[in-house]
């Protein structure tokens, strides 16, 4: 394995929580990727979710986009986000971090905090943006890509922000290119969702708007399922802050279930959306979808996801299925795409669709897993974008 071009521990002075940033690697003197917060979370965790960004940041590269893959980086605040003091603690980590963060570990929404709450911390504490240190590189300056992404993150889509609904439409449009590519009809097809946050609500709702039946839907307090299909919108009416339902509002055919239940659902596809590791070997002989579709980072452990591939079962990796909240922000800032729903959902269908049936091909093909083959796409489109901007290094002489 190799190293990250840096590793940072924080120790909040007031609370003793620990926090981390990672970068991979740099890439035109830039990593990006997410920041978490997470109870547990550590340091071992944000260095596997580094390493992944950087093969996301170029899987969705295409000759011609005038955004160039940036190198990986993941941020992580081991504290609970319902913890009363979730605010103040990011407020302070934002304070330590400013010097990374303008300077080149650009940010954004993961698990446990919104895009909405970063900006307004952010801003507290004198950040203009969390992806700051991207924004520099782009051709008609950095407050063009301020005022695309502002225009993008304020378009409403049926009542969810676009920022909150790009990364699950993209985990749903790879599903529905995997289930393409395995000939299941989406009539035919039921999905259990394991998180109702950005990502699960999102890929539930375009799921749902497929035809899927979505039977199960998991969130931090168990898991809602109705054989017959859940009511997706409804329930995305019903979430808090958070991504929990309100389990008041429920239907009375709609059940409740411990939330492990999810796992072993009768159904044909998983969606795991909330934290990592969530599938485990042991898992494994229990589930009975023919296709799991990564919307969290890391959700299978290395051995669990070889023992799924092993037995049949199409596992579509994180950095492909859920590549959607990046690539778009990207595609955005640079000036891919104009900031609007159509142009934003037309453009990850049309780039998501194509590479998830790549991917599955070149395995079916060559014998190697999913990640397998989405790791060798990455790595060709990173030599590639590498002739329009040969500046990608591990660890360059100086960062900038
Ligand atoms: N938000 C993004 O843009 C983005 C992009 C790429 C990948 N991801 C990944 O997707 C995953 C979800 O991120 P998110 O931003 O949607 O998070 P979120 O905080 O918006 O939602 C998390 C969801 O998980 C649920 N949850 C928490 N603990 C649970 C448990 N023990 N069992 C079942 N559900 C539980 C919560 O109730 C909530 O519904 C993370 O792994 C994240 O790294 C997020």
């Amino acid at each position: 394995m190799s190293s990250s071009y840096v590793e940072v521990t924080w120790t909040d002075e007031v609370t003793g929580t620990k926090g981390y940033v990672v970068v991979d690697r740099l890439s035109r003197g830039v990593g990006g990727g997410g920041l978490r917060m997470r109870q547990g979370c550590t340091l071992a965790e944000v260095r596997d979710l580094a390493q992944a960004m950087t093969l996301k940041e170029a899987v969705v590269y295409q000759a011609g986009d005038r955004y160039v893959p940036l190198g990986g980086a993941k941020g992580g605040i081991d504290l609970d986000p319902y913890d009363p003091r979730a605010r103040e603690v990011l407020g302070r980590f934002a304070r330590a971090m400013k010097p990374l963060i303008e300077g080149y570990f650009a940010t954004g929404e993961d698990f446990g905090l919104r895009q909405d709450l970063i900006d307004e911390v952010f801003a507290e504490e004198g950040i203009r943006s969390s992806a700051e240190s991207a924004l520099r590189l782009v051709d008609d300056g950095a407050d063009a890509a301020h005022a695309r992404l502002r225009r993008a993150f304020a378009q409403d889509v049926d009542g969810v922000g676009l920022g909150e609904v790009v990364g699950g439409y993209g985990v749903a449009e790879c599903t529905l290119a995997a289930m393409q590519f395995r000939g299941l009809a989406p009539d035919d097809t039921r999905a259990v969702v394991q998180g109702f946050g950005s990502m699960g609500g999102a890929t539930a709702r375009y799921l749902a708007r497929a035809g899927v039946k979505v039977v199960g839907i998991a969130d931090k307090d168990g898991l809602v399922a109705n054989d017959d299909g859940l009511d997706v919108e409804r329930l995305l009416l019903t979430r808090d802050r958070f991504g929990v339902v309100d389990r008041a509002q429920l239907r009375p055919a709609d059940r409740r279930l411990p939330g492990q239940a999810w796992l072993t659902a009768d159904a044909d596809v998983l969606v795991p959306a909330a934290m990592s590791y969530a599938i485990t070997v042991a898992d494994v002989p229990e589930i009975k979808a023919s296709i799991v579709a990564e919307a969290a980072n890391v959700a299978t452990l290395p051995d669990a996801e070889a023992a799924l591939v092993e037995r049949g079962v199409t596992v579509v990796p994180d950095f492909v299925a859920n590549v959607g909240t990046n690539a778009w922000w990207w595609w955005v800032a640079f000036g891919d795409i104009e900031p609007t729903v159509e142009a934003s959902l037309r453009k990850l269908s049309t780039t998501l669709r194509p590479l998830t049936a790549e991917v599955l091909q070149r395995a079916d093909a060559t014998g190697v897993s999913p990640r397998q083959a989405a790791t060798q796409i990455s790595d060709e489109k990173r030599t590639s974008s590498a002739t329009s901007f040969p500046t990608s290094v591990k660890a360059p002489a100086v960062a900038r």
